[in-house]
């Protein structure tokens, strides 16, 4: 057998994967039937979803789901190529023009995934050999491989503590001038604290680097009508290029990097992610105007999911939870050891009547020794799924001796 095959064979029968399986601790591919709400069908289990991305419950929205509908009949499922050829449909350019007015900026790229558009923006930006790039520690998967196909020498890259100012004036002083790009998360994905935007713009401006924010779970959430995280700081002048997808609030799947025209005309012509890839079918374009045209006008479910975030944290908090720094609709339950964590996760989704789903977190995900289980808000859920919520955290917790 050659050495490709045979590093499977041995993952099949004894990878970690498998041993998990095997102690009955393995959490992932749970199916879920039916749609993605706060109270969902799990396997066999009846279970409250703490573990979703749709901040705004906007998956079941009957307004988005009509627009996805008309979108299919009046354009078809797919686009069969990339946006330089044959993948540019005018609902693309439409939903550009409209992403860059909601978010104040000059120009937006569509790109079919988030993952895509910091793979191909990242690198693209990092394109000379005597660039640097300036990386938060927790920054998300999708940034850290992005760094890794920049054409940059490869030392040139400075990891910083997460979100430590102190840490990141340090890097600054020891690379040139104007030669570094600063990439962090705007909302952290695992813990859901908010980076220090207005101590990291000064920084940016002593230091001449540039600015580049992973928005994934900021928008629709925080700042003004869930403009981001810029927004939120009103710095949105400061930030050369943030990143987000559709994958969370916007409820379908897809990217954007919103910026300058010169940045995103740089894009378009040089991001390979962007080039070689499938442009996004026009129903997940269609889903997110039409959340733009419910989010635009009323703040109401933003307001809705930071309040239930907010319960969340304070009760869980009173309770004896340890939840880090979280700020957003992310809480982390933070456990510290990761076979307990997994153990944490069996508990509480197979909990009856109800139970819950949330994700348990480890290593290299989180920092060693930082295994936690991520629990996230939709605004649609009511008070009575909250209170639930709380009660299964209280008994399990306890059950558990993590409290
Ligand atoms: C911070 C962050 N950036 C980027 C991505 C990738 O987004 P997508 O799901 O659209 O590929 C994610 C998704 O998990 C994320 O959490």
């Amino acid at each position: 057998m050659t050495q490709f095959y045979k590093k499977c064979d041995k993952y099949l029968r004894m990878g970690e994967a498998t041993l998990l399986k095997k102690t009955g601790l393995y959490p992932y591919f749970h199916q879920i039937t039916g749609e993605q709400n706060p109270v969902v069908q799990m396997d066999d289990n009846k279970v409250i979803m703490l573990g979703s991305n749709n901040y705004l419950g906007m998956t079941s929205h009957p307004k988005v789901k009509e627009a996805a509908q008309q979108a299919i009949e009046e354009f078809g499922v797919g686009t069969t190529g990339s946006r330089l050829l044959n993948g540019t449909m005018n609902i693309h350019v439409e939903l550009e023009e409209r992403l860059a007015k909601f978010f104040g900026t000059e120009d937006c790229l569509v790109f079919s995934t988030g993952m895509q558009a910091n793979l191909g923006a990242i690198s693209a930006m990092l394109s000379e050999k005597d660039e640097w790039v300036l990386s938060d520690q927790q920054n998300h998967a999708s940034i850290i491989d992005g760094i890794k196909l920049g054409r940059m020498d490869r030392s040139n890259k400075k990891i910083y503590n997460h979100n430590d100012m102190e840490d990141l004036e340090r890097c600054l002083q020891e690379i040139p001038k104007d030669k570094g790009l600063i990439v962090t998360d705007g909302v952290f994905s695992m813990e859901g604290d908010i980076v220090k935007l207005d101590e990291l713009a000064d920084l940016a401006e002593d230091y001449g680097a540039g600015i580049y924010i992973d928005d994934a779970h900021a928008v629709g959430v925080i700042g003004p009508y869930g403009r981001g995280t810029a927004a939120h700081f009103d710095l949105v002048d400061k930030v050369g290029i943030t990143m987000g997808t559709f994958s969370k609030s916007f409820a379908t799947i897809g990217g954007y990097i919103a910026g300058s025209k010169a940045v995103c005309n740089w894009l378009k012509h040089k991001a390979r992610s962007f080039i070689f890839s499938a442009s996004p079918p026009p129903a997940n374009c269609a889903t997110v105007l039409a959340i733009l045209d419910i989010i635009e006008k009323d703040e109401t479910l933003r307001k809705n999911v930071l309040s239930v975030a907010h319960k969340m944290r304070e009760e869980l908090i009173d309770i004896g939870y340890n939840v880090g720094d979280s700020s957003s609709a992310i809480i982390p339950l933070i456990v510290g050891e990761r076979r307990r964590t997994m153990k944490f996760f069996k508990e509480l989704f197979n909990h009856k009547p109800i139970g819950i789903f949330s994700n348990p977190v480890v290593y290299p995900a989180t920092p060693k020794g930082r295994a936690l289980m991520r629990t996230s808000y939709i605004a649609t859920m009511t008070d009575e799924t909250v209170n639930d919520a709380i009660h299964i955290f209280e008994d399990v917790g306890k059950k558990m001796k993590i409290l």
